[in-house]
Formats: C-alpha cells, structure tokens, sequence
C-alpha cells in the first residue's frame, strides 16, 4: 500500500516540554516505549519509540545550559541512549554497555559473565547498569547546532534506531539568533531515512534473532546495511510540506543505517535550485558554501538555505536523491503556495568562532583503516583490522592534545567520533570538497579512500567512541575505544 508520492503532509516532530527549568538546568523526561503508528496508509507499523512518536520529540537547549534527560525503558531489552555530536561526560555518553534493563530483564548470556552470542564475545568489565531510569546529562557546552539521539545498545543498535529509536536535538544561542536567518516555521527538521515494510506494515528487518534479546547480527546478504525501499522523511512517506515563495532553512539529517543520499532542488519546470549551506554537524560555517548538490551520509547534518522566491506559487520543488533509483530517487516536495515579503538574510559571516588546527600543532598522527575482516569465524568490519571489544582500549589521547588521523576506507564508511568535532584537512590526497566544510562529528569516507582529519581532544576524560555510523557496519565489529586522559 505504498502512497503515490507529495500527498502525505511532513510532519514536524513535536517538541519536548521540560519538566522543570529550575537552577539554570532544563530537566525532561522521556519514556521508551512500544506504540504503533499509521506510516503507510490503511496500515498499522509497530515501533520502539521515544515518548510514542517516531522520530521522538525535539529537544530544544540553549548553549550553556545543561540538559538533564531522565529515560525510562519500558521496552523488552536494554537500551542506552547517545547523544550524537553532544560535548558529554562520558558517564552520560551512551557507552555501548551501560545499559538502561528494563524490568524483568534476564539475560541467560550473561549469566557466566559473557556475552556469549555477541559479536565480540566479551562481557565489558566497566560496564554500568541501571534498571528502569537513568538521568543522562549533557552540559550544552558546546557551539549550536543540531543533534541527534539514538540507541546505541552493544551488538543490536541498527535493529533499535531501525524500530524508531532517534530524536532531534538542538541548541541554540543568542549570537545565532541574531543572525536573521529564517526562523519559525521557516526552519524545518528534515530527519530522512529509509525502511522496509511487509504488506501488513510491519518493518521488515533481516535480525538473526528478532526478539534482539540474543543473538545480535544480519543475515549474510546484509553485510553491507540494511537498506529500505520507502522514503521517510520526519517519519512520513515522500510527504509534501506547503512554504511560502521566500528562504527556508532546512536542518537535515541522514538518519538512514546504512543508505546514503546525494540532494538536488529540482522545480516542476526543471530548474535546479542552490542549496546555501550555512552550517555542518557541528555548528555554523564561517561563510556560506553555495551547492547543487549535496551528498549526505548516515548521521551527517547540513544546515542549509534555500530560496522558493522564484518558484511560481501552486507548483513544487522536488527533493531528489541522485544516488537513487526508481521510488529511493524521491525523497520529499515542497509545495510553495503564495508569494511574500522575505526580511531573513543569510549574512556574508556566519560565525568567527569555528576552530581551525593546522597539522604543525599536532603531536601525534596515528592510522586507521576501515575494512571487512574475519571476526568470531564470521564476516565482520574492522578498524586497524580488529573488531569492537569493550574490554580492550583502542587509542590514548591526552586531554588537550591536537592530534591528526588518516583514515582509509575499502568501501564507503561514514566514520563518527564521539566527543569532539573535527575539521577535514584533506581527502583522497586533495584538498577537501566545497560539502567537508566547517566543524564535522562524521566524515563519509569514499571506497578507496584516504582523508585526513584534526581535532583537539579537549572536553572531558574517559571512555568514548569511535565508529563507522553505518549502523550494520557499527554493530558488525566496527567500533574502537578511544581513553581520553
Ligand atoms: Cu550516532 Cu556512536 O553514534
Ligand atoms: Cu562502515
């Protein structure tokens, strides 16, 4: 029951209400839960949601002011919430196996101490449980940008984000909002991604246990991700949302597991619209970068304007993915309805605060590859050519250090560091395309290829992540420890 394409309405995730803002702090809560929802016409689909909706609510921060979010798991496995892109104190980071059980929560595996159907074999000595609840908290220190929230359970985080498990979050400051870029409901969230449905509407999603309670993993075939052949945008089939003929700024994110997407604007009479990028994962460009195109991979956000003004009101601009074929190839439409007086600008600068590291100021250049490899008498993904163990530390970094990686690719990974953001100094040996601009949290690593990225480890010490965002790829092996200390 697949619905003809720009006749379902984008829906705008709702945002989150706290629950107290008292000391300087915006306290929530969340709830994990079961539900359904009609995504496909004439259809029920079940799903794993935060607070009932997918994507779950948007939480709206200020910078500087600390985000304390209670969750409570009332789904039937563990969880663990990460805040994608989020400066956090690793207590609160989403370490694979801190795991928020829900009641009731047997596992048989770990009863001897081992995760014996896991992937890496290992029961993560440091490994932090709670039952029920646990309050994460995220400090907000940090430049504004949007966010994104998802499960990051050990072994089986494609399968929970494929069930729903993702929000938007994100941060604001004065010094953006001043900017007079459009705001309101000329700002939309734009969280794409792909899945497959069963003609009664339930996901379809090849896990080796369904249940996701023990054996984690894919079937074979699905090595490479699991990819769907409908379009959600914010939830929505290829839905339609109507603008007004003046700039919009669309915040989006490729919330897909595995399918990467390359946009285009295309109007009804085939004109190609720009897409002005003002902003990267990590916050505000320093000048606009004008684009055609914009290819976007698992976990990248782009913050970008775009102008309806010369779009005849009654006819639409199509979204596009040029990397997609048949029904992947539509994403969504915008239908501009009537024409108006714009007063939002996009300012010649942006922001004069995005850090920039120059490859002299690093004190250490370390290597990794991101490849397929044996794991466990399997296939699996490896760094450096070894698969995801919790109870091994991959990489130490002093706090405060600028450090360089080059990082080379066999096929396309998406490689996500946690905690920090980092520019791209090169790629394939050049210098990085007009879209690597800004301050990253995720850099699309192409097949075959090399690129260059500096950072500063600077926020907190502990234990975090890296990882390829590929979420089959994460969950098969191909994750690392990095001890910042
Ligand atoms: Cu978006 Cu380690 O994750
Ligand atoms: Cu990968």
């Amino acid at each position: 029951p697949l619905p003809p394409p720009y006749q379902v309405p984008l829906p705008i995730p709702r945002t989150l209400k706290p629950l107290a803002t008292t000391g300087g702090v915006d306290r929530y809560e969340i709830t994990q839960r079961e539900t359904t929802a009609e995504i496909l016409p004439g259809v029920r689909t079940p799903l794993w949601t935060y607070d009932g909706t997918f994507p779950g609510p948007t939480i709206e921060a200020r910078r500087g002011r600390p985000v304390i979010v209670r969750h409570r798991n009332e789904l039937p496995v563990p969880t663990v919430v990460h805040l994608h892109g989020g400066r956090t104190p690793a207590s609160s980071d989403g370490y694979p196996t801190d795991l928020v059980l829900p009641r009731d929560w047997h596992e048989p595996a770990r009863m001897n101490g081992m995760h014996m159907d896991g992937m890496s074999g290992m029961r993560d000595p440091r490994a932090v449980e709670s039952r029920l609840t646990r309050d994460y908290t995220f400090p907000m220190d940090q430049r504004p940008t949007m966010l994104w929230y998802h499960d990051h359970r050990m072994d089986f985080t494609a399968p929970a984000i494929w069930r729903g498990l993702a929000g938007l979050h994100i941060i604001r400051d004065d010094a953006e909002d001043s900017l007079g870029l459009p705001a309101g409901p000329r700002e939309i969230p734009l969280a794409i991604t792909d899945r497959a449905f069963s003609a009664d509407g339930t996901l379809r999603y090849p896990s080796l246990d369904p249940t996701l309670r023990t054996k984690p993993g894919v079937k074979e075939e699905y090595l490479a991700g699991v990819l769907g052949d409908v379009i959600l945008v914010n939830g929505a089939p290829w839905p339609v949302h109507e603008v007004d003929a003046a700039r919009h700024r669309l915040r989006v994110l490729n919330a897909s597991n595995a399918r990467h997407y390359e946009l285009e604007a295309v109007t009804d009479d085939g004109r190609r619209l720009d897409l002005v990028q003002i902003g990267a994962d990590q916050g505000l460009l320093t000048t606009p970068v004008t684009h055609r195109t914009i290819p976007i991979a698992p976990a990248e956000r782009y913050d970008v304007v775009i102008d309806f003004k010369d779009v005849k009101p009654g006819t639409k601009v199509r979204i596009i993915n040029r990397l997609g074929s048949g029904r992947t190839r539509d994403v969504m439409a915008f239908r501009v309805t009537r024409r108006t007086k714009d007063d939002t600008r996009i300012p010649r600068t942006l922001s004069n605060d995005l850090p920039t590291w120059r490859r002299g100021e690093a004190t250490r250049v370390r290597d990794f590859s991101f490849r397929a490899g044996r794991m466990n008498g399997g296939h699996g993904w490896l760094i450096g050519g070894k698969p995801f163990d919790p109870s091994r530390t991959d990489v130490t970094v002093r706090l405060g250090d600028v450090e360089l990686w080059r990082l080379v690719a066999d096929v396309h990974h998406p490689v996500h560091l946690h905690l920090v953001g980092f520019r791209v100094l090169s790629r394939g040996g050049r210098a990085p395309r007009p879209q690597d601009a800004g301050l990253k949290d995720t850099i699309s690593l192409r097949p075959g290829e090399t690129a260059e990225i500096i950072t500063r480890f600077d926020a907190y010490r502990g234990r975090y992540l890296f990882h390829c965002h590929n979420a089959e790829h994460e969950d098969m092996g191909m994750m690392a420890n990095l001890e910042v200390h």
